[in-house]
């Protein structure tokens, strides 16, 4: 049980909430693992249905990330394209206006890479820093019960935001990675969690490379195309 004191006086979460972006640059300078203790620990005070704090997280780093790497590496290297999934994480056939928004956002992505999309030997190149952290010398992975349900992968997602907005707050860069479920197999084989849980998603962690990150700022819908507003006409 922990126990955790309401802060007095709140820095902006504003500030955090529109200055957090995915990195994908980090810098090899290490992360104090207070820190992140600190941060796990806030982050426990995310809100979830029934309180089930239905999140399972493992913290990689030193010998344990480089050994995730080198072994996800040497697969991706060898040209195997991983395991069979777990969950799917796109619908089958994504629908309108899912797709555009997932093609614009890649567009947006590799745009400001240099990488045209007519080269997707470039492509799948950059994408496989995935399974390096992008340089990140911490990793974070949240698992999940496999008897739970959408609710509740919906409170690890809230989980996963409230750890990178404190993040932001320590100075750290994160980038959320759903990748590793790719390769579930190898990371499950180094993590060894209990047979009962499944990996959804990792994470990187750490300082970003500022000169190397780009100022990427994906865009977003506004908020009339996904918020209907009743009863405030009068
Ligand atoms: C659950 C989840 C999984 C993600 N997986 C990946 C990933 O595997 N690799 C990656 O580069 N970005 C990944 N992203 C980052 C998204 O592409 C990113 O959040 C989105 O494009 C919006 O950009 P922003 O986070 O910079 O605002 C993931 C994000 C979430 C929330």
């Amino acid at each position: 049980m922990t126990t955790l004191e309401p802060v007095q006086q709140s820095t902006s979460v504003r500030d955090a909430v529109l200055s957090r972006r995915s990195v994908r640059a980090f810098t090899a300078q290490p992360v104090d693992r207070e820190i992140i203790n600190r941060v796990l620990k806030a982050a426990s005070r995310t809100p979830s249905g029934g309180n089930l704090q239905p999140w399972h997280t493992y913290v990689v780093a030193g010998t344990a990330r480089d050994k995730l790497v080198s072994t996800v590496m040497e697969r991706v290297e060898s040209g195997d394209n991983g395991d069979d999934p777990e969950f799917a994480i796109y619908p089958p056939k994504l629908k309108s206006p899912y797709r555009e928004r997932r093609f614009g956002t890649g567009d947006q992505l590799y745009s400001s890479l240099g990488i045209p999309r007519e080269d997707p030997v470039a492509r799948k190149n950059w994408f496989a820093l995935n399974w390096q952290f992008f340089g990140a010398p911490v990793g974070l992975f949240t698992y999940i019960d496999r008897t739970m349900g959408s609710a509740q992968w919906s409170d690890i997602g809230m989980y996963m935001q409230t750890v990178m907005l404190l993040l932001v707050e320590e100075g750290l860069a994160s980038c959320p990675q759903e990748s590793w479920s790719q390769y579930h197999a190898s990371v499950d084989s180094i993590i060894s969690p209990p047979n009962d849980l499944m990996l959804f998603c990792g994470m990187s962690i750490g300082y970003e490379d500022t000169d190397s990150s780009g100022d990427l700022y994906i865009d977003r819908v506004g908020v009339d195309e996904t918020t209907t507003f009743l009863g405030w006409d009068s």
